[in-house]
């Protein structure tokens, strides 16, 4: 028999994605019966709307879709995809220089292979979306935190970046909005952070999939377009999935320099070859048409979110700074790990998260899938009276936490 471990190493190392693991535990659970609300999930409560569907249904019909298309995506699609980002964030690119991607996930996935090499650093700000992590990882890639929190925001300034770089910093991670905080940096941030990583060669990799959920006076900034000093070392990542409510479609892209998109395309090609004509047809409808059915979530979100860093800055122990982007409150409960709460000691946040969902019959993420332990992610993507059920009941639970 051999004695060589029957996994890899390097697949070894990779974690469950905790936000997946909270949402099918709080699934299995009302499955079961048990009323159970989930704050765990990061997709919109909406179903894609009628006329990508009908794009799609189109598409199934015609024989050419039957068949393999260019790895890189369909011709018309990277064109559309090139003239949306040109009418969205005003950031010139060519069709070449996108290629088309199974979700944002492989996206992120691609970028951080084609950039990497081992032991090449990446800043990633803390509090961070879990799949950066594994990704960064797996192309050898060594991550450096720079971690934030709530009294600033969640805002990386740079300061605190300049910090943490070395000279084997070869990327920024740049998210804003940001999953799991929400956080949307300002313009002038935006220009002062992309102008310090140009200025040290840096490039960046920035992950706009939450360009059109901003709320208030937020507004969405795209680093590649505000700061041209960046030149040719900008890698956008983005996807159909949180503006046009399509996550299970997996469609998204990346946008680069002509040789990186050239290189991730090669790996694709090997990879997965083609994302599913049908859903890319279906995601050509969605960036083709309008933005009204974004406008209509935005209005939905944004009502939520007021609702929700309302009750939550209601518990005591609990800190919710108000988000400004995408459908994440990211309150602190440090003041509660540690309490005694029914005959129980919850010693994290992860312990804590447990006890809620045992407890009140409520799903959250817990800070430590995000790298920060101490906090509670919650989405708010969900129907308003669920919503106001569950951080009711949560509420009422940890009141009692002496
Ligand atoms: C910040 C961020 N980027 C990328 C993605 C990827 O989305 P998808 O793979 O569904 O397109 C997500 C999904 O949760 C996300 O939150």
């Amino acid at each position: 028999m051999s004695t060589r471990p029957r996994i890899s190493a390097r697949i070894s190392a990779i974690s469950e994605s905790a936000t997946l693991a909270v949402d099918a535990k709080a699934k299995a659970m009302k499955a079961a019966g048990r009323p159970v609300i989930g704050f765990g999930a990061g997709e919109p409560d909406f179903p894609t709307p009628g006329y990508i569907v009908e794009a799609a249904i189109e598409a199934a019909h015609e024989p050419r879709f039957h068949k393999y298309t260019p790895a890189g995506g369909l011709p018309e699609l990277k064109q559309a995809v090139a003239a949306k980002t040109r009418r969205d964030s005003g950031y010139a690119v060519e069709p070449a220089q996108v290629l088309v991607t199974n979700g944002g996930k492989q996206a992120v996935y691609q970028a951080f292979a084609t950039l990497l090499d081992p032991g090449d650093e990446v800043l990633v700000v803390a509090p961070y979306w879990t799949t950066y992590p594994e990704a960064i990882k797996l192309a050898g890639g060594v991550q450096v935190d720079v971690v934030t929190d709530e009294t600033t925001g969640y805002l990386a300034s740079v300061e605190r970046l300049e910090a943490a770089r070395t000279e084997r910093t070869k990327v920024l991670l740049f998210v804003s909005p940001s999953n799991p905080t929400g956080a949307v940096h300002s313009r002038e941030e935006t220009i002062a952070i992309g102008r310090w990583a140009a200025e040290h060669g840096l490039w960046v990799v920035t992950d706009e999939i939450y360009e059109h959920l901003v709320y208030g006076g937020a507004e969405f900034t795209s680093i590649a377009t505000a700061v041209p000093e960046l030149g040719d070392r900008v890698v956008v990542l983005n996807g159909v999935a949180k503006t046009y409510a399509m996550t299970g479609w997996r469609v998204g892209w990346l946008i680069g320099p002509s040789d990186v998109v050239k290189a991730a395309t090669n790996l694709q090609s090997h990879a997965t070859s083609n994302v599913s004509n049908v859903a890319q047809m279906a995601a050509l409808a969605a960036v083709s048409g309008d933005l009204s059915a974004v406008a209509e979530m935005r209005t939905a979100f944004d009502r939520r979110r007021q609702t929700i860093v309302r009750m939550l800055n209601e518990i005591p122990g609990v800190l919710c700074p108000e988000p400004k982007g995408a459908f994440y409150a990211y309150p602190s409960v440090k003041a509660l790990v540690g309490k005694e709460l029914r005959g129980r000691r919850p010693a994290s946040s992860g312990e804590l998260a447990e006890l809620i969902l045992e407890e009140a019959e409520v799903a959250v993420v817990p800070g430590e899938a995000f790298g920060t332990p101490g906090y509670f992610r919650l989405s708010y993507a969900l129907g308003d009276d669920d919503l106001v059920e569950g951080v009711s009941r949560m509420g009422k639970l940890l009141s009692e936490a002496h």
